[in-house]
């Protein structure tokens, strides 16, 4: 396989390919991430912009990503901090302009400090001007200055760029069809996320707290190298199951109740998106196993249709259909299988779509359907598999089912000949989740 850095430039000389196409050619300059605040003088941990991140894999903040065409050349360079002895020695290692060039693979490399100055040079002259615009506040101000400064140089007979263009519509693209590395790193972010869902089943107990599962999840998750949670994870007991973004994760558990986990680690730069829901106690009653039954064969009626050339939304209808069946056969809901999807009376115990694109961020760049059309899936998209059935008590419906919340969720590749389960090792049947639940 090619090498970290090679990925990377590919990706850069792809995007000065789109621009070559959108405008003739142009400078584009893509940021990293702020650091934050998080009080006084602490700071909330740093993750690279994901933009950033697929453009370079350089992992120091104040960095900037400048690639140029220019005629049928282009120029890769990165903008970066000076090594510092004394800062090295309070906050870590940084790799400087030097070390950077060649371990991330720029044509050109510059300290930081030097970027207003430097892009004054550079973004004159130019067909068109390529950045994220409204991802970062002070990055769009900074940009105008950059825009005024270089037209400020007019009667020197340089020129602006005559076009404005947000970048992330043609690296959004880009994103949506994951290369080689990328999958790699999603099969590890994958496994160490299902390794976790197993340690969760085999240790959580009637009594212990939603935290304290939450702990062994991080626990995992670090453990196998992992860097981050890749969203918050939601441990989800009894009543709480049926809260979709349920945060709390304080509460004690009991026999006899459901737990929905739906937690992910980010693996160098990837997120996985892993939900599974099993009993406290490790045995399914009969009406949770007759949800979760159900909610799995809609998940693998959902996953049977995944293949290149199907439209995205096409397994969110199968989803629906097979969803609603059920709840006619368990009397749930009145009526026919047609009435019942055309009214959406199902949504009240289903109500979120069926999953959505996964990759560096959980909810992942790219457009759903283009000018109306849906996308067509093809191989290297990678989303997420994820219905659910969520029953709140209420007056219409049995007391057997209440605060039922059922969802079974894997991260699924699209490959040439169908797809491929990323996640597929985490225990889903009804036999291995019991298996799995040692008490
Ligand atoms: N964990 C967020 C989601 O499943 O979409
Ligand atoms: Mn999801
Ligand atoms: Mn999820």
């Amino acid at each position: 396989m090619k090498n970290t850095k090679q990925f990377h430039r590919d990706r850069r000389s792809a995007l000065v390919a789109a621009m070559r196409d959108h405008t003739g050619g142009g400078v584009a300059i893509v940021p990293t991430a702020p650091e934050v605040t998080r009080n006084r003088d602490t700071l909330f941990p740093f993750r690279s912009d994901s933009y950033f991140h697929y453009l370079s894999g350089f992992p120091e903040p104040e960095a900037v990503v400048v690639v140029i065409a220019e005629g049928d050349a282009e120029r890769h360079l990165l903008f970066c901090r000076a090594r510092d002895e004394e800062r090295e020695t309070w906050d870590g290692f940084r790799y400087g302009p030097d070390a950077a060039r060649e371990i991330f693979g720029f044509d050109e490399t510059y300290p930081y400090a030097e970027l207003d100055a430097k892009l004054r040079e550079l973004a004159v002259d130019r067909p068109a001007l390529y950045t994220p615009l409204g991802l970062f506040e002070p990055w769009d101000r900074r940009i105008v200055q950059l825009l005024n400064d270089v037209r400020a140089q007019v009667r020197t007979g340089v020129s602006a760029p005559d076009d404005l263009v947000d970048v992330r519509g043609i690296l959004d693209a880009m994103r949506l069809v994951k290369d080689a590395h990328e999958i790699e790193l999603m099969r590890r972010a994958g496994a160490i996320s299902g390794a976790a869902h197993r340690r969760a089943m085999a240790r959580t107990r009637p009594g212990w707290y939603e935290y304290q599962v939450e702990a062994e999840l991080v626990h995992e998750f670090l453990r196998a190298g992992a860097q981050a949670v890749a969203y918050p994870s939601i441990v989800a007991s009894g009543p709480n199951a049926c809260v979709l973004h349920y945060r709390d994760n304080d509460r004690e558990m009991s026999a006899g109740e459901l737990l929905l986990i739906d937690a992910g680690c980010e693996f160098q730069g990837y997120a996985s998106d892993i939900t599974r829901t099993f009993p406290v106690s490790g045995k399914f009653t009969g009406p949770q196993q007759d949800i979760y039954e159900l909610v799995l064969a809609a998940q693998d009626a959902c996953l049977d249709v995944i293949k290149p050339g199907v439209d995205f939304h096409d397994y969110h209808k199968v989803a629906d259909r097979v969803l609603a069946q059920g709840y006619l056969d368990l009397g749930l809901v009145k009526g026919t299988l047609d009435e019942v999807l055309e009214k959406d009376t199902f949504r009240r115990f289903s109500l979120h779509r069926a999953g959505h694109w996964l990759g560096m961020d959980v909810h992942d760049a790219g457009l759903y359907q283009v000018k109306g059309v849906p996308q067509k899936l093809v191989p290297g998209m990678v989303l997420t598999v994820e219905p659910g059935t969520y029953i709140r008590p209420a007056d219409d419906v049995p007391e057997a089912w209440w605060n039922i919340g059922v969802r079974i969720e894997d991260d699924v590749l699209v490959t040439a000949t169908g797809h491929e389960n990323l996640t597929a090792a985490t225990p889903k049947t009804v036999a291995d989740i019991e298996a799995a639940c040692t008490r």
